[in-house]
């Protein structure tokens, strides 16, 4: 049994293969209709979630399968004092497999120590979103064809923001992936990321403040929402939120063919306006995250796979 708690538990290969697969479910959706009748799948969110929640549940029923779940903390019997080990185990009685989302870093791997059905980081704290990453990977893949030679701009709460960290622990085992990392001072990347990932990894980057300076080299511009959840207190939040704004004026130094990411929630830092530009692709991006939860449910749960 095998569960997902990082990008990295997943060999290239097996990424690849997973990228493949969810490329043929988005070409030929009704081969996989059937493909998890008899299964189940728990959404366990102790935090807040639309895309993430909603698109595990979507893919499990666009297999034919059924979802059970809670989606606050409050909900469910967290509220009475439930550790998580003893409420994985509860819910392996009830499910074959189970989405798992906590505001504390390391809680869904505590979860899958003791868990009987695989279970799946869908984000921790500030640490690791790996199901977001396989939906980038996937979007980037399919709009540039490729998932090596790219210039990648990441942009925004590079501090709090576990999308991006899990990003680039995916993205530096490609051959000349280079990464410009556009933040504030105050919510630069991580010491552990910039250290033990892309220097000893040999991985070219910059740490830039101005989004103007980098926007001209970029192939993708990943977008990032400040992380007001993750703030001791409001006054920093406040003075950091509006920090990045891209808009048309922006845009307009980008290359005709670079694309813009951002995994969602929205807030000021893409404008309204530039969700016309056909290099928008964050909607897009929604879409790619049910295929590719679709193909990671069928290689977790290990079902035989239509012709
Ligand atoms: N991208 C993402 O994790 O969105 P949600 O918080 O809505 O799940």
């Amino acid at each position: 049994m095998r569960h997902l708690m990082s990008p990295l538990d997943l060999s290239v290969p097996e990424l690849e293969k997973i990228l493949d697969l969810a490329s043929d479910i988005e070409k030929n959706p009704k081969k996989y209709a059937h493909t998890c009748d008899d299964k189940r799948l728990a959404t366990l969110f102790y935090e807040p979630s639309t895309r993430t929640r909603l698109s595990f549940e979507a893919a499990m029923m666009n297999l034919g399968g059924k979802v059970l779940g809670f989606s606050s903390a409050d909900s469910s019997s967290a509220a009475k004092g439930e550790t998580v080990a003893d409420t994985i185990r509860v819910v392996s009685c009830y499910a074959d497999i189970c989405a798992m989302r906590h505001p504390k870093e390391g809680a869904p791997l505590v979860a899958s120590m003791v868990s009987n059905i695989p279970v799946i980081n869908a984000g921790d704290g500030g640490h690791q979103h790996p199901t977001q990453t396989l939906t980038d990977l996937l979007t980037i893949r399919s709009l540039k064809g490729r998932l090596d030679n790219l210039t990648i701009g990441l942009c925004g709460d590079l501090k709090f923001g576990r999308t991006v960290h899990s990003l680039i622990e995916a993205l530096v085992r490609y051959q000349n992936v280079k990464f410009v990392l556009i933040s504030p001072e105050e919510l630069r990347i991580p010491s552990y990321i910039r250290e033990d990932v892309l220097k000893k990894n040999n991985i070219e980057f910059v740490e830039v403040e101005r989004l103007e300076d980098a926007i001209p080299d970029l192939d993708i511009l990943y977008m990032t929402r400040v992380q007001k959840e993750r703030f001791f207190n409001e006054e920093d939040y406040v003075r950091m939120k509006d920090f990045y704004i891209l808009d048309n004026q922006k845009l307009s130094l980008a290359k005709d063919d670079m694309y813009i990411l951002h995994p969602l929630p929205r807030v000021n830092e893409i404008a309204v306006e530039v969700d016309k530009d056909p290099r928008a692709a964050y909607f897009k991006q929604v879409q790619y995250g049910v295929y590719v939860r679709m193909a990671l449910i069928l290689t977790l749960l290990e079902v035989e796979l239509p012709c």
